[in-house]
Formats: structure tokens, C-alpha cells, sequence
């Protein structure tokens, strides 16, 4: 029987844990092999490479590149095309996806599907587990795009607050300022030492931010009028969203509390530094993520005029990503909801309702 084999291309914020993940919960997830493709050979990265492989995934690299991992005492499984070609699933975590589709992945027969990242719009279907879950079919569907940290928390807390439960959306309007870390805290480069404004480059949609959110309603045949901002502060915790949703009924500040805490992917918290939830991520999350959509602050939260939401949340960030990169991984092995779902089992425990 042919073997299922995820293949993880890259090795940075995001792909580092996925690789992690997989190998991991290989077993629950039902997945025989984890390969993963690393570009440059970097002293620096050893230690990285080889814990990965301690654990249980296989390296490719690049046939010029072979000689020198080998020559850093890594063992080289596969090929770069190689690797790819025998992959059931390839899980793109690299800022350059759409390049790679057009060089390899379209033409590659033997994977059933492809995900890549939030840099990689066009890649495919935009996709966040738990918002559009249900546009994904079989067969039909062999690109997704994992949207964005923030996209997903934008799209979570629409679909949280304004779905009402009919298809319909009560949101006349949304607007989000979206105040990012400087860089990650795996990064040394681009610390931005004071606040520093983002530009309005999309006249619809202010940034990237509501444009790609836009997009995830729009699968749902949903055209929602959506506006970000974007700032970038000097911290490397975590991004934070200020949000205003406008509705075209009555809301209480009761029944927005009552959805956010009834959505099993929404992280509710009375905490309201974010060094604090990334501090409860560190102590209590895997290798030090939440895999939560979103975290919303409840003491933020007030209700204006009667139809009008204000309020602040943070975002999960690579944490998210992760969930729905393998959610969407599993789906290619096996299509079947309750099978993804059951599969998932092993990394719900990161998925919190409070913090
Ligand atoms: N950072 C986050 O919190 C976050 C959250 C959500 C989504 N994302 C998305 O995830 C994607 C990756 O971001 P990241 O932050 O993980 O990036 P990153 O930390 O800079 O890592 C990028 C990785 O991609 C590899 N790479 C770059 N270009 C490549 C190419 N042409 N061929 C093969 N490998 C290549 C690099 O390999 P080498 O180092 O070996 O050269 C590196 O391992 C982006 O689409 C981003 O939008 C990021």
C-alpha cells in the first residue's frame, strides 16, 4: 500500500513546528512518514535540523546543496522533486509558494494536495479551520491557502459575532487596526524600534488584512464590507486587533460574550497585557503556542449605540496557522470531517477557551 507522507517545505517560524507537529502525533495522525526540505546548509541551524530529525523526519535538500548538509553530519533522505513527488501532501511554509507552485507543484502528479502560506495569495482556496471548513471538496480542491495569523482572527471573530446561523451575516461594516510585533521572536532582523504606520495600499480594503478576509467570506458566497489598518509596534509578543463591528440589528454586550465563549476556537481572557497570554502560551501551550483562532479580551469589549461592537483580542500568531495547516493536511489524506476531527485529537489540548 502507498505510504502517506506529508513533506514540509521550509523551515522558519512556521515550518520548524509543523515539521515538529507531524512527527510527533505521526502515529495518531495516521501518517507513515514526515519529510521535510531545508534550503541552505547553516551551522546555526544544525542543532534545529537535527532535533527535527532526532524526532522522526527525513531531510531533502536540493541536489547542489546535498555535499554540504552532508558534510554538516546530516543524513540526506531525498532530493528536493524527489521529495516532493512522493509526497501525499506537501505543506508549503515558505514566502515564495506561488513561485514554487508554478516551478514544481503544477506539475507534479503524485501528491494529492498542496497547502501554502499567508504571503501566498492566489495559491489556492483561502482557507481558517472552523470558518470555511465546508467550501473544501474532495477531489476538486488540491491548493488551499492557509490564510494569515491575523485573517484568521478576523474571520473568527466575524463568524463568531455576526453569523446568524442561517448563512446570513449581521455585520454592516468592519473595521480593524491591527497592531503587529515587529518581527518574530526568532528573528534578529526588522525590529521596528518605535510605532511605525503602515500604508493604506489597498483602496477597498486599507491592507492586506480585510482584503484576505474578505476573500475567506467570499468562499462562502459572502461579500462582506471589511476595512484594516496596520501598525507596527515594537514588541515581539504578540500581534494585537482593535476591532469595531457595526450590525444591522440589536446586540447586548451579553449575547456577544455568550457567542465568544461558546465557539470551541475562540480563547476568551480577562488578561489584558499581552505578554501575559504569551507568557500562559510558554507555560501551558505547545512548545510555547496556543492554537487557538483568537483571544479576545472581555473587558474591552462595549457596546455602542446598540449596534455597534468595540474591542480588543490578540492573535495566536503562528499558532493558528499551525491548526489549520494541519487541518487542512489531514483533509487531503482523508477527506472526512469526523476523521480530520479525530484526528486532531492529539493537539486539542492547545486549542483554549480561556486564558
Ligand atoms: N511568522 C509568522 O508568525 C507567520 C504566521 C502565519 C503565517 N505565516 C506565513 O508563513 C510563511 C512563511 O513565513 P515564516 O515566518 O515561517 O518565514 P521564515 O521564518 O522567514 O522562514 C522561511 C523558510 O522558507 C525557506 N525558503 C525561503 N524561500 C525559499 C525557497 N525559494 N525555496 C525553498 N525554501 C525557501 C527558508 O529556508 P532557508 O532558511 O533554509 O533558506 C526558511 O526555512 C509566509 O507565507 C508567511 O506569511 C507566518
Amino acid at each position: 500500500m502507498k505510504k502517506t507522507i506529508v513533506h514540509i517545505v521550509g523551515t522558519g517560524t512556521i515550518g520548524e513546528p509543523l515539521i515538529g507537529l507531524f512527527t510527533d502525533f505521526r502515529e495518531r495522525m495516521g501518517i507513515d512518514e514526515v519529510t521535510f526540505h531545508k534550503r541552505t546548509p547553516l551551522a546555526s541551524d544544525r542543532s534545529k535540523i537535527n532535533h527535527l530529525m532526532a524526532r522522526g523526519a527525513k531531510l531533502a535538500t536540493d541536489e547542489d546543496q546535498r555535499d554540504a548538509f552532508e558534510k554538516m553530519g546530516h543524513a540526506v533522505s531525498y532530493e528536493a522533486e524527489e521529495a516532493i513527488a512522493r509526497a501525499t501532501v506537501v505543506v508549503d511554509c515558505t514566502p515564495a509558494g506561488n513561485e514554487m507552485k508554478e516551478k514544481y507543484y503544477d506539475h507534479v502528479q503524485g501528491p494529492r494536495g498542496f497547502l501554502a502560506q499567508g504571503s501566498e495569495f492566489g495559491f489556492g482556496v483561502p482557507y481558517a479551520r472552523g470558518v470555511n471548513d465546508e467550501v473544501l471538496r474532495p477531489g476538486e480542491h488540491r491548493f488551499i491557502q492557509i490564510v494569515s495569523c491575523n485573517t484568521h482572527n478576523i474571520t473568527t471573530l466575524v463568524k463568531t459575532l455576526c453569523h446568524e446561523g442561517d448563512g446570513r451575516y449581521s455585520l454592516v461594516r468592519g473595521n480593524f487596526v491591527c497592531m503587529r510585533r515587529a518581527n518574530d521572536i526568532s528573528q534578529t532582523k526588522d525590529f521596528a524600534p518605535a510605532p511605525q504606520v503602515g500604508k493604506h495600499d489597498d483602496p477597498e480594503f486599507g491592507t492586506h488584512h480585510a482584503h484576505d478576509a474578505f476573500h475567506v467570506f467570499e468562499t462562502l458566497g459572502q461579500k462582506l464590507d471589511l476595512f484594516s489598518s496596520a501598525v507596527k509596534l515594537n514588541t515581539q509578543y504578540m500581534h494585537s486587533i482593535w476591532f469595531n463591528l457595526a450590525f444591522d440589528r440589536e446586540i447586548t454586550k451579553e449575547e456577544m460574550i455568550g457567542r465568544l465563549r461558546g465557539n470551541v476556537r475562540v480563547a476568551v481572557t480577562d488578561k489584558r497585557n499581552c505578554n501575559e497570554i504569551f507568557s500562559f502560551g510558554r507555560d501551558h501551550g505547545y512548545y510555547g503556542r496556543i492554537l487557538s483562532q483568537t483571544v479576545v479580551v472581555l473587558p474591552t469589549l462595549a457596546v455602542h449605540r446598540g449596534r455597534e461592537l468595540y474591542g480588543f483580542c490578540f492573535t495566536p500568531q503562528d499558532g493558528n496557522s499551525l491548526l489549520s495547516s494541519v487541518a487542512a493536511a489531514l483533509w487531503f489524506i482523508d477527506p472526512d470531517p469526523e476523521s480530520v476531527s479525530r484526528r486532531l485529537e492529539p493537539i486539542r489540548r492547545w486549542v483554549y477557551t480561556e486564558i
